[in-house]
Order: C-alpha cells, then sequence, then structure tokens
C-alpha cells in the first residue's frame, strides 16, 4: 500500500499562476514599499500570506451557490446555514457576520466593557486589536512550550491554568468571559487538547465566568486532538469536535478558514444573555439576523463546507501538507516552529537570519527575501505586526519573529511545495545576503497591513 499521503480529490477548474522574474519581483516589492501586503497577487507565484477565505470550494458548494435563495428575511439558506451551525456546535444561537473580525466586536460590544480583561492561549491580530478597540485588555496566557519555537509538545496551543487561575484570583472582577483560539493561529497553528479545554472550563465554571471558543481551525484542532490524544484515536474528527463546543458556551468563527468558503462569519452561543444586544447592533452595521452581511449563496457554502471539513481523509491530507513541507525544511537544517501546526509552517527569522537585529525586523526582511528569491509571499508574525511605537515614540517587540507560510485549503499540489522547499532552502545557503528592514509609515492600528519600509 503506498504511503503517500495524497489529496483527497481532482481538479476540475484551474487558475493559471505566473512566475516573475527577479528584477520584476524587486521592482514589484519597491513598488509595494517593501510590505507585502501592497503586492498585488498576480505578481505572487505561491500565495501563502494566508488561509483565510482563499481555499477552493467543492463541485457540491458550487451547487449549493446556484441554489442560495437571495430573500432578504427568512431565506430558506439561512436556515440550512443555521442547522448546519447547531449541528455542529450545539449552540442554538446562530448569527451570521460577513466574517470573523465582525463577530468579534459584536461580541466584544456587548459582552465587554472599558476596564476588563480577557484572557485567551494567544489572541490573534484582530481579536486583540477589536478588543484593545474597547478599551478591554487582551491577555496571552499560553503554556510556556507555546513560545518557545523548538520545545516540541503535543498541545503547544494549550492555555497556561496555573496563570489563568491567579488571573481569576486576582483580578476576577475584571474578566467578563475566557477566550481560546484553536488551534492557536499566532502561536504556530498549535492545537488545544480536550483534556486542557475541560479543564480551563472548568476553572471558568468556578468563577461563573462562561468560555468563548474562536473556532476559526476547529476542524484541525479536532484532527490533531484524534492523531495525539491519549484515548481520541478510534472518534470521528466530528464527535471530537462536537465535544469542543460542548465544553464552551459560545463562538466566534471566521468560515474563511474551516468554513471551507471564501466570506463569511459567525457568532454561536449556548444562551440567551448576549444574543438581543448582539442582533441589535448586527442590524446597525452587518444586516439582518438572517443573513448577517452574507448572500444566501454564502451561508449555502458555508452550511457544505462546515460539512465537508470534518472528513477524516481531508483532514489527513491538510496536517500532512504543513507536516511534509516542515520536513523538507528541517532536514535542511531550516529553523521553523515544531511540530508543524494545521494551516502553516512559521520560519523562525531570527534563527534564518542571525545577523540580523530585531530593530531591523529579521521576520518582515525574510518575507520579503522569500519573495524575491522565488515569488513565495508569506506573513510577518513578529514585530511588526504585534510590535507597537508608543505616543512617546520608543518601540515594543514582539517576543519572536516567524514567517508563516500558510496555506490554502485545497488549492497546492505536492509539487507547489517542493518548489517552496527548494526556493527555502536557497535562500538559507546565502541567508547572510538578507537585508533588515525599517519602517517608514505606519497606522495606529494593525500596522503591518498598511506600512510602508525600507531597507535598514
Ligand atoms: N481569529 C483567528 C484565530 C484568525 O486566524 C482570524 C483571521 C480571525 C480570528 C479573524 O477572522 O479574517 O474572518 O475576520 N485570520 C486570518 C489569518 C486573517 O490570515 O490568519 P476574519
Amino acid at each position: 500500500m503506498p504511503r503517500t499521503v495524497i489529496e483527497p480529490f481532482r481538479v476540475k477548474s484551474v487558475e493559471p499562476i505566473r512566475l516573475t522574474t527577479p528584477e520584476e519581483r524587486a521592482r514589484r516589492l519597491e513598488e509595494a514599499k517593501l510590505n507585502p501586503f501592497r503586492l498585488r497577487a498576480e505578481d505572487v507565484l505561491l500565495d501563502f500570506l494566508t488561509d483565510s477565505g482563499t481555499g477552493a470550494m467543492s463541485a457540491r458548494q458550487w451547487g449549493g451557490i446556484m441554489a442560495g435563495d437571495e430573500s432578504y428575511a427568512g431565506a430558506a439558506s439561512f436556515f440550512r446555514f443555521e442547522a448546519a451551525v447547531r449541528d455542529l456546535t450545539g449552540y442554538p444561537f446562530v448569527i451570521p457576520t460577513h466574517q470573523g473580525r465582525a463577530a468579534e466586536r459584536i461580541l466584544f460590544s456587548v459582552a465587554t466593557k472599558r476596564g476588563d480583561v480577557v484572557p485567551s492561549n494567544t489572541h490573534f491580530d484582530t481579536t486583540r486589536a477589536n478588543l484593545e478597540y474597547g478599551g478591554v485588555e487582551p491577555l496571552d496566557l499560553v503554556i510556556p512550550e507555546g513560545l518557545e519555537p523548538r520545545a516540541r509538545h503535543p498541545f503547544k496551543g494549550n492555555i497556561d491554568l496555573a496563570r489563568v487561575e491567579r488571573l481569576l484570583a486576582e483580578q476576577g472582577g475584571r474578566v467578563p468571559f475566557g477566550m481560546i483560539t484553536v488551534t492557536n493561529n499566532s502561536g504556530g497553528g498549535q492545537p488545544v487538547s480536550l483534556e486542557n479545554l475541560r479543564a480551563y472550563r472548568d476553572l471558568l465554571r468556578r468563577h461563573g465566568k462562561p468560555l468563548v471558543v474562536d473556532a476559526c481551525r476547529f476542524a484541525e484542532n479536532a484532527m490533531f486532538v484524534k492523531l495525539r490524544e491519549p484515548g481520541q484515536a478510534a472518534r470521528t474528527p466530528k464527535a471530537i469536535a462536537r465535544e469542543m463546543f460542548s465544553l464552551a458556551d459560545g463562538c466566534t468563527m471566521s468560515a474563511k478558514k474551516d468554513g471551507l468558503a471564501n466570506i463569511g462569519g459567525f457568532i454561536a452561543l449556548r444562551d440567551e444573555r448576549w444574543v438581543e444586544a448582539a442582533r441589535n447592533l448586527l442590524v446597525l452595521t452587518e444586516g439582518f439576523p438572517t443573513y448577517g452581511g452574507l448572500a444566501g449563496r454564502d451561508l449555502e457554502a458555508i452550511a457544505i463546507g462546515l460539512e465537508e471539513v470534518l472528513e477524516e481523509d481531508y483532514l489527513r491530507y491538510r496536517l500532512r501538507t504543513a507536516e511534509y513541507l516542515g520536513e523538507k525544511l528541517l532536514a535542511g537544517g531550516v529553523a521553523i516552529v515544531e511540530p508543524t501546526g494545521g494551516h502553516a509552517v512559521y520560519l523562525d527569522a531570527r534563527a534564518f537570519l542571525p545577523h540580523l537585529r530585531r530593530e531591523e525586523y529579521p521576520g518582515w526582511a525574510l518575507c520579503d527575501a522569500l519573495y524575491l528569491a522565488g515569488g513565495i509571499r508569506g506573513v510577518e508574525i513578529g514585530s511588526v505586526m504585534f510590535g507597537k511605537r508608543l505616543d512617546d515614540g520608543t518601540e515594543t517587540y514582539h517576543h519572536h519573529d516567524l514567517v508563516r507560510l500558510a496555506f490554502p485549503r485545497r488549492v497546492y499540489t505536492q509539487s507547489h511545495f517542493d518548489y517552496a522547499a527548494e526556493a527555502i532552502l536557497e535562500l538559507a545557503a546565502r541567508a547572510r545576503e538578507v537585508r533588515g528592514v525599517r519602517l517608514v509609515r505606519q497606522s495606529r492600528y494593525l500596522r503591518h497591513f498598511t506600512a510602508e519600509l525600507a531597507w535598514a
């Protein structure tokens, strides 16, 4: 029996991609002010900027698109979407939003107040920014192994329960609820175990606090649980995912990840407490409660995506993708976050570019170098994304500088990953030539999206 884990689908529709010349890429990157977010996608060969909204839909989803009911209120597509979310999460109250951050903003607006603290393993950038925007302090309490790129732990996304306990004991009055991100995106796409989730839930419950899951990559997390957590191997990813949701009181979700859709999101809640206020806000900023900023066809695509994403062959191939690229890089001596996560491979830029100081933003510099070398677009998860320029002009820096190569779902084939590995290993061999960068212009929130940079 061949052991290669294959793409469990065949390709029905293709989209050409184009390799540019090194000179052209240098010109494009200068035009983009050294910011890969400002590049045109057509000038990118392998676009690993994000796994968000970039996946390929199935023939069944495209069929659903045609069946979309575009009625303003009470569309059949909404009820199919609601049934799919209820079936998965067990939560009766389902509020569609146009994407994950809209779900976050609405939930945080109704469930937090200025001066609150919300703990999580690691808040993703939009989650953090939405909390900060409301005067709420986001607290990242991932286990210590989660901050060590090379610490091998099966569940590096777990939250540090002792630190949560201390927070609740000392400042419990400021905590409206606990959050947890599955998988832990900013920490390397690392999973959270059922055991950790259960203990976190118990701890919060003892203090009367609900648990909200940032569920973007719930299916990948469920598959890691199946593969790694003792006693879980015989269960289906769906049964595990359902148990994950059963341990929490609600979730925010970006359907652009494990919804296998190109747009969409939702809030789902177990009890009524925040529902009315959330729906009121939804009508103001997203749309009527049965479409929430989406078209009926999008709701159909998500309803089907939420089922397909839990197919075991798909998840096995999905997790193998990152592992496969990771193995090639490790074999070539490139430092990455280990073990590989669900949706991405994270290069350790400080190890890749030891000649650069943190003030020269090694993560960003490596992103630029990867584009110049091979037309590959990744994203910096480091001090441009998470550092800050304070009002007094001083800079803060993130605890690591990583480059995330995130993989669109069902889009690239094994030879694309072979090419990526070759390009990265060739770059590693001449890493000393890579120049650092400095920030020239930046905005106050989420500065990485629009920042302008120059060579240091
Ligand atoms: N939470 C997590 C863990 C995420 O990874 C994202 C998005 C969001 C929330 C927000 O969802 O984009 O639909 O508004 N992450 C994307 C990424 C952008 O590239 O990792 P959104």
